[in-house]
């Protein structure tokens, strides 16, 4: 079913039709005037990508091209509540600083522009371009807010568009949709790859709560091949934003296929959620014997993610939206709504007879850290310390450990806090922001402690690294094995760590550093 949130006022159908036609932002007045952006607004990310202004959601067509790393994104340019769906765009060269582009696509005739992806077509195989310059394709959904208000079930359909300029200018294509819809309700989000072993272009599209796989020689017209996922995996929702690609297991020869699936509701922590499959891919059928749910992240703010094509040294670099729709739409911003996850390095490590996806800031990020003393301290058993950095809300903290018993808060002078627990005796790390600040905006943000199951730790020294950026806390243990990321809105900075040892030994946090991470815009 479509939610809620997606019912668009009627309000909104005259411009629509306004901004279809002048393939620009509509002169109809805005519903509210917004201010220049200057990235010092309240709680607006420093080292995250975030809009300009108003809404964001979904990242879409991630594709690497000729030294270019594009960003495209779902957005709304008339307010910061979800409407009429754009698709943004920004350009980086290294994903830590973004270039603001103009919108890249804008509804039409078919409808809003909802997820997808964009492949480089270095064959040419769509007649778009030439070999010697290959069109960047976008592959998108189309939702048709009248065939959904009329009460229909085929209103989303799946179009094309391409661009010959490094994403710069685009043309959508005449022939669209180039997939019709028979009558699924929710059927959206094409991530598209070109798979080298069956020499041709590969759909992955959600129906409901499952997975179609689609094949074509030209991007433009597609046969459906398979089907993955009833009975598999989570489905306490809608399934959407998939995602499908090979992986080495690290220090090994074998290769596995991993299906991100983000679903909502039904994410581990309430609300929104990206389920994972370890399994194989034949050119026409996705597999996998996994019993197990898995997540790429238990935190409540990470969802929608997908890679990137094409992207160098054949890295697979993950993206997501930093927020939950169960309260995406109420987070107390005003100019500008959600950012960016920070850009992470997928791999795959086999753990016992299980396969675990891990995801860790991209190596580059290191460039941002602004240098600072290492420390080592030891804690002795039931004791506390607290660590006064006036950059707490925009740092970086990572330490080794052996120990699986303590907590860190994030304070500041309103006894606000975001705490941190490792909960050996549970197996669990909780991640509490209950009094963290400004929490009253939509009771699903901060009704419960969030949990992460944290049983296949190792045994000895493993890193704990958490970067805050104002708004965000994103939680990397050993390397990316287990991820928290969740948005916080404290009423002033945090500006002390406290760390609590919580269990019957010492605990020792070996070259513990806290650093200032700088902005980028
Ligand atoms: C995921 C999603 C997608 C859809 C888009 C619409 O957050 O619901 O399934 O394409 O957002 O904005």
């Amino acid at each position: 079913m479509i939610p809620f949130r997606k019912i668009v006022p009627l309000f909104f159908i005259p411009l629509f039709i306004v901004s279809c036609k002048q393939n620009k932002k509509s002169d109809t007045p805005l519903k509210q005037e917004m201010p220049v952006a200057t990235y010092e607004e309240p709680y607006r990310p420093q080292f995250h990508f975030s809009p300009p202004k108003y809404w964001m959601n979904d990242p879409n067509g991630l594709v690497y091209h000729q030294g270019v790393y594009h960003l495209f994104y779902q957005y709304y340019p008339e307010d910061i509540e979800w409407g009429p769906m754009h698709w943004g765009h920004a350009t980086s060269k290294d994903l830590l600083k973004w270039e603001h582009r103009p919108i890249a696509l804008f509804p039409d005739e078919h409808g809003y522009i909802f997820s997808g992806s964009a492949v480089v077509d270095s064959a040419n195989t769509t007649g778009f371009g030439t070999e010697a310059n290959p069109p960047l394709v976008a592959i998108f959904t189309y939702h048709d807010p009248e065939g959904e208000k009329d009460g229909k079930k085929d209103f989303q359909t799946q179009g094309i568009a391409y661009s010959l300029d490094n994403g710069d200018s685009w043309t959508k294509y005449q022939g669209n949709p180039v997939i019709g819809n028979d009558g699924i309700k929710d059927f959206r989000d094409p991530k598209v790859f070109w798979d080298d072993r069956s020499e041709k272009w590969v759909m992955a599209l959600v129906a409901g709560d499952h997975l179609q796989l689609w094949g074509s020689q030209d991007l433009k017209s597609w046969h459906k091949m398979s089907e993955f996922g009833r009975g598999k995996g989570a489905h306490g929702g809608v399934w959407e934003c998939p995602d499908l690609f090979k992986l080495k297991v690290a220090g090994t020869e074998e290769e596995k296929w991993v299906l991100l699936i983000s679903i909502n509701p039904g994410g581990p922590n309430g609300g929104s959620g990206t389920q994972y499959f370890v399994g194989d891919f034949d050119g026409e059928r996705f597999t996998s014997d996994q019993t197990e749910r898995k997540w790429i992240d238990l935190g409540t703010d990470n969802y929608a993610g997908v890679t990137y094509n094409n992207a160098p040294n054949d890295e697979r670099i993950f993206i997501g939206w930093m927020s939950n729709w169960a309260y995406a739409q109420d987070t107390p911003t005003d100019t500008w709504r959600s950012a960016m996850t920070l850009p992470r390095t997928l791999s795959l490590q086999k753990m016992g007879a299980e396969y675990t996806l891990f995801n860790y800031p991209v190596s580059q990020l290191s460039e941002l850290v602004e240098t600072g003393d290492a420390q080592d301290k030891v804690l002795e058993v039931a004791t506390k310390d607290t660590i006064p950095f006036d950059h707490l809300n925009q740092a970086q903290i990572a330490f080794k450990t052996t120990s699986k018993d303590y907590v860190l808060s994030f304070k500041n002078t309103m006894g606000e806090e975001l705490v941190l627990t490792m909960a050996n005796t549970q197996q669990l790390f909780l991640l509490d922001r209950v009094v963290s600040g400004k929490t009253d905006f939509k009771e699903a943000f901060a009704n419960t402690i969030q949990q992460m199951p944290v049983d296949q730790l190792p045994e000895g020294e493993y890193e704990v690294r958490v970067l805050v950026d104002r708004s965000s806390v994103e939680v990397f243990l050993n390397k990316g094995q287990y991820v928290m990321t969740a948005q916080v809105f404290p009423s002033e900075h945090y500006n002390l760590l406290a760390v609590e040892n919580t269990g019957a030994s010492p605990l020792e946090m070996k070259a513990l550093k806290i650093n200032k991470i700088k902005g980028i815009w």
